[in-house]
């Protein structure tokens, strides 16, 4: 929630690769005189994907959540304002939304990257979209419980080794093996969660990903949209820092341990005050706080009303670089893997050349 606006995402856009603009919460970031936080919310994501458009002409996303309460608007908002690409997360796009036309559900679904977690989302994916809507996607993002903010995993099965992101990446590739024979056409899948370095990135390619999705690592640069504060609470914190949370929402989310979350689980919260339902699955009168209100204050840096979501590896983030910094660095750590694994291949066949 800001954490990627219009200032991360064209600066990642402007490097050659996808930059992505939340469009979860901006009504609360960045609420308009006169109007409704849905009312804000719409503007908001209209103007950001504007502002990020004057300053790139790479390629730009929105990352929408399908557990939104206003999820069809903000798509429409985000076909309308041109965006590239649409990332749905928190929960599946199967169903239209009633607001949406059925020509301008299919212009939406055309865009649609579906973010899941497991190879059996992806089948329903495609088989649902097969049966209703005569496509498949062209792009999955297979996100493992390595990442940060809401997980799409039961607490206890986070660090199960079935959900290793690896394993989950070759099971979704065996899944959609079918639909893309079927329909002669690739399926893209991009692996998400606890990939920090150029020598992951490799690991990832080698197995058959087109691209890998990372966020925890892009909030240590100068362009991530957040506070400072919310950026030094990565530099600063410790492994033992990063911790499982319930979430209002219903699912469990990694973030990093601050005092804020102590008062949580101890219970030591006022009643909350709903500023209108933005998620389905948030039971508000049951809530312990308010989860929007609290990524809010974090994204601003006021921890002592918030806390900051955070990947597995946040605790390795040192200090702040530029994205181009950054992203050469990937670059640079993914060829000198590349070199290394020619090096090792070509001694393995020599080896095995004498051996003969
Ligand atoms: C601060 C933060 C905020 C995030 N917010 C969202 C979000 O709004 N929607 C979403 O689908 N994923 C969100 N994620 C998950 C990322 O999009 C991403 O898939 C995941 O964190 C990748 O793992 P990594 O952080 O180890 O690179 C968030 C992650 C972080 C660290």
């Amino acid at each position: 929630m800001g954490i990627s606006l219009s200032g991360l995402a064209s600066a990642v856009a402007n490097q050659g690769g996808i930059g992505v603009i939340s469009a979860t919460g901006l009504g609360l970031l960045k609420t308009l005189p006169g109007k409704t936080y849905r009312e804000s919310n719409i503007l908001a994501l209209y103007s950001e994907i504007q502002t990020a458009r004057a300053k790139t002409k790479g390629v730009l996303g929105v990352n929408v959540l399908a557990a939104a309460t206003d999820y069809g608007d903000l798509l429409l908002t985000a076909l309308e304002a041109g965006i590239d690409l649409i990332f749905i997360g928190a929960g599946l796009p199967l169903h239209k939304p009633r607001e949406i036309s059925d020509d301008k559900w299919l212009s939406i679904l055309s865009k649609t990257v579906p973010i899941i977690s497991s190879g059996r989302a992806a089948r329903l994916i495609c088989t649902y979209w097969q049966r209703h809507y005569n496509l498949i996607p062209s792009a999955f993002v297979i996100e493992g419980p390595l990442a940060g903010g809401h997980l799409g995993f039961k607490k206890n099965k986070i660090f199960h080794p079935d959900n290793h992101l690896e394993k989950l990446f070759i099971e979704t590739s065996l899944e959609i093996r079918s639909f893309e024979r079927e329909w002669n056409k690739p399926i893209s899948l991009i692996p998400a969660g606890g990939i920090f370095d150029g020598a992951d990135i490799f690991r990832f390619l080698r197995l058959g990903a087109q691209g890998v999705q990372m966020a925890t690592r892009f909030v240590g640069t100068h362009e991530c949209d957040a506070d400072i504060s919310f950026k030094q609470a990565y530099i600063k914190c410790e492994k033992k820092d990063i911790a499982i949370i319930d979430s209002p929402v219903g699912l469990p989310g990694r973030a990093i341990q601050n005092e804020y979350l102590v008062k949580i689980s101890q219970g030591r919260m006022s009643p909350v005050t709903c500023f209108w339902k933005c998620l389905k699955t948030c039971d508000y009168k049951k809530a312990p706080y308010c989860i929007a209100e609290a990524l809010r204050n974090a994204q601003l840096g006021k921890f002592e009303e918030g806390f900051a979501f955070a990947g597995e590896t946040a605790y390795r983030i040192e200090k702040l670089v530029s994205v181009k910094e950054l992203i050469d660095s990937l670059v640079q750590g993914y060829t000198k893997e590349l070199q290394y694994f020619k090096q090792k291949t070509r001694l393995l066949q020599s080896s095995h050349r004498r051996a003969r």
